[in-house]
């Protein structure tokens, strides 16, 4: 059929129109899948674009055009850069992205120049092979890489002084915010993968990642949610990725992560040491107390003031049973996320615990304490600290957070006889568990006024009889060279505070240095032990084992059966030592009939009670050697202080 001209133009368009449309749309197909896969995601956050992109596009129609309008400004121009479009990180600041699971967050970061004055020692350094170790890191292929160093040395010493240009050290720091989660709590039991982290001081790898060239990227996987990983280069540019691995059906939800690089040090960050960690110092039914080691050393009263005055810790607790910070451990923001109590300004359930500082204990050092109340009894927790601040002084800390090893504790069963009291006035060393009843004492403040009011009127009997020593008198009339009226005193106290309020555990606890009290009582809830209780216990009917140390106890509190901390043996023997001999202290010595059920020796485990003892000593400390010789002159006046 032989067309008009009008009609073969017209053809000749269409035709065009249409290999046109169909070249548009082969050229074109992928960007649709892409963009479907971006629905969600922000445009910019274009991680391992082509990898994406197989593993989705069979399943998509290439001419599907639901997607065309949707994402018009997609051209192949845009995509095709998409590789290059990292996200630029300021030094010392923290981004927060999120990753799905199976793709890669790409970042760059301008190493910011040193101040001129500097530039001229650090290429000096640079000649000295200083950076070379850290390239090393940098591949797997250390032989191969070492014989080629040398010639790279002489080259970049010649480029070096070229460019006039040093070495930095970047801290890149990550911290997982946000983990999926799983679907069915109750029948997963494995922890979703950690993230990993990518670094590339290599302009030829701009996009490091787990398909990128592993001989010029470093790959550090997280652990328990946090990276740290530092790299000395001369390089003006780092390239980093943050992968998140393909996670299994049994998750759902999406990985959030804060990334930071600084030329000064790791904005977030973590330490394993246990000597950075927690000191248990009790814990009850329903509570525990824990606190930090000194915070500083120095017995300068400005030092220390400033020090009482902050609070530099927060801290996490958490059920171990509950899992949710499994994978965590070591973010601060993931910590805040997810642990079940916050000791943080909005933290979870703060209210479950207070925080403040004490000088209580050896020393008299400046500590923070946490004590927790409304736990489970019977239950385990992990108490995990953290600090957001660089407030302690002794290290530039930036302000993402250092996280450090977590302390686990456990409650007590649920006798509820043995609750915790601290803050008292008098005995101001106070503070652990003592024999307690909820139905006589409903807080614990009445129950630590109702010990310490005790204690205190016991003192005020001592003041009076120290008040006859000639305490004041010129030394050769003194009664000792070797102390004086105020070291009494103080050894008084002590020893009355650790006597008159003894420290409990739990009934159930078995250690063989644990007193039982009270066995014949009836519990708070009304149970009383039967025979076979009594006789595992080896219960003998005196009043060391059917009664409390102090009959106020048994007339006032009426705790019930549980076992007693006995105080240590030097507490006495310090007493006796330090007053004068007419005020008759003695003390009875291991193998007294009295003395087992009075006294305790201190051993490497709370094995007696001290002021300011606590469960966890990262070290032992000894008790000072007593002189038997020295002391046997004072044992004179006989038992009648060994118990009260
Ligand atoms: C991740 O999952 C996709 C499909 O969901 C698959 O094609 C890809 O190979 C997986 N990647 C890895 C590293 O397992
Ligand atoms: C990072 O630097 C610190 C000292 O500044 C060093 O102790 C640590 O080993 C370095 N870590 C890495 C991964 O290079
Ligand atoms: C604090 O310092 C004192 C004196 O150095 C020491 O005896 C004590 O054990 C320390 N306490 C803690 C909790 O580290
Ligand atoms: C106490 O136990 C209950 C039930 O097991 C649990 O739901 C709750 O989170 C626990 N609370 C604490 C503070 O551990
Ligand atoms: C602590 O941080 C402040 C500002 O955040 C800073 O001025 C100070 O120098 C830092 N102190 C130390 C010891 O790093
Ligand atoms: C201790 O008691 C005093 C009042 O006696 C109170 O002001 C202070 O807040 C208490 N401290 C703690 C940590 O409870
Ligand atoms: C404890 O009880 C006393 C008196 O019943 C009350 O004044 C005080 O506020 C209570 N303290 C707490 C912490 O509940
Ligand atoms: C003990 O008595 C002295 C006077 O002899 C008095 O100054 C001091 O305050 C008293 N101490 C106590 C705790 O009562
Ligand atoms: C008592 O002795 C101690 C230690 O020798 C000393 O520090 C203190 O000042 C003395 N107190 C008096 C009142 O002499
Ligand atoms: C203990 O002895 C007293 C009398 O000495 C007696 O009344 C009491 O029943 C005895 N208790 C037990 C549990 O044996
Ligand atoms: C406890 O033991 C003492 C000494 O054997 C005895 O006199 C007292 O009656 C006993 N008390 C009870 C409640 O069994
Ligand atoms: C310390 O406690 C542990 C566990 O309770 C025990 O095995 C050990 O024998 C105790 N050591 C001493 C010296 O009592």
């Amino acid at each position: 059929m032989q067309l008009s001209p009008l009609q073969s133009r017209l053809a000749a368009s269409v035709i065009a129109s249409c290999l046109l449309v169909a070249l548009y749309f082969t050229l074109f197909s992928p960007h649709f899948a892409l963009a479907a896969e971006l629905k969600e995601a922000l445009p910019v956050l274009l991680g391992d674009f082509d990898f994406d992109l197989a593993a989705d596009q069979p399943e998509r129609s290439p001419l599907d055009p639901v997607y065309e309008p949707e994402f018009p400004a997609f051209d192949r121009g845009i995509v095709g850069r998409a590789t290059q479009l990292a996200m630029a990180l300021t030094n010392n600041e923290a981004m927060p992205l999120n990753v799905d699971a199976g793709t890669t967050q790409l970042f760059s970061f301008a190493v910011p120049k040193l101040p001129a004055r500097d530039e001229g020692r650090h290429s000096l350094e640079l000649r000295d092979r200083h950076e070379a170790p850290e390239e090393r890191n940098l591949g797997p292929n250390a032989l191969e890489r070492d014989a080629s160093l040398e010639a790279r040395d002489a080259q970049a010493q010649a480029q070096t002084l070229e460019r006039r240009q040093s070495s930095r050290t970047v801290y890149i720091s990550v911290n997982t915010c946000l983990q999926p989660q799983p679907v069915d709590p109750s029948k997963t039991t494995m922890d979703p993968p950690q993230l990993t982290l990518f670094v590339s001081t290599s302009a030829s790898n701009q996009s490091p990642g787990p398909r990128g060239d592993p001989s010029s990227q470093v790959a550090v996987t997280f652990t328990e949610g946090a990276a740290m990983y530092n790299v000395t280069t001369p390089s003006d540019e780092i390239y980093l990725g943050v992968y998140a691995p393909n996670v299994s059906s049994a998750f759902s939800g999406t990985y959030n992560f804060q990334i930071a690089a600084s030329t000064d040090g790791s904005v977030f960050s973590y330490s394993v040491d246990q000597d950075a960690g927690l000191i248990l110092v009790d814990s009850d039914y329903q509570g525990a107390l824990l606190m930090t080691h000194n915070l500083t050393d120095s017995t300068d009263p400005t030092a220390q003031q400033q020090i009482m005055n902050s609070q530099p810790y927060v801290m996490f607790a958490q059920n171990t049973k509950d899992r949710s910070i499994n994978g965590l451990q070591y973010s601060y923001c993931g910590l805040q996320n997810y642990a079940q109590i916050a000791a943080t300004k909005n933290g979870q359930f703060a209210s479950m615990v207070t925080t403040g500082m004490t000088k209580r204990g050896p020393g008299s050092l400046p500590k923070q304490e946490f004590y927790f109340s409304g736990l489970n009894s019977s239950s385990e927790y992990v108490g995990i600290l953290a600090r957001t601040s660089n407030s302690s002084g002794t290290d530039s800390v930036l302000s993402g957070g250092h996280v450090f090893r977590a302390t686990s504790f456990e409650t007590n069963p649920d006798h509820g006889n043995c609750a915790i009291i601290r803050n008292l006035t008098f005995c101001d060393q106070v503070a652990y568990s003592v024999p307690s009843n909820p139905n006589k004492f409903g807080n614990a403040t009445v129950l630590g006024q109702f010990y310490d009011n005790y204690a205190a009127t016991m003192y005020a009997n001592f003041n009076k009889s120290l008040a006859q020593i000639p305490c004041e008198a010129v030394s050769s009339q003194r009664y000792s060279l070797a102390t004086n009226c105020s070291l009494c005193a103080a050894a008084y106290k002590e020893w009355l505070c650790s006597v008159t309020i003894p420290r409990c555990e739990d009934f159930s606890h078995d250690a063989a240095y644990l007193h039982p009290r009270a066995l014949v009582q009836p519990f708070p809830n009304g149970d009383v032990l039967d025979q076979e209780a009594l006789a595992a216990v080896h219960f003998e009917n005196t009043s060391a084992f059917n009664s409390s140390r102090n009959p106020m106890i048994d007339q006032f509190v009426q705790p019930g059966p549980y076992k007693e901390v006995l105080p240590c043996e030097d507490l006495c023997y310090k007493l006796a030592q330090s007053c004068p001999a007419a005020m008759g202290f003695g003390c009875p010595l291991p193998g007294d009939p009295s003395f087992a059920s009075s006294y305790g020796q201190r051993s490497s485990n709370l094995s007696c009670n001290y002021q300011g003892s606590a469960h966890l000593r990262s070290a032992a400390v000894p008790a000072p050697p007593i002189s038997w010789a020295l002391l046997g002159g004072a044992f004179v006046g006989g038992l009648s202080f060994v118990f009260l």
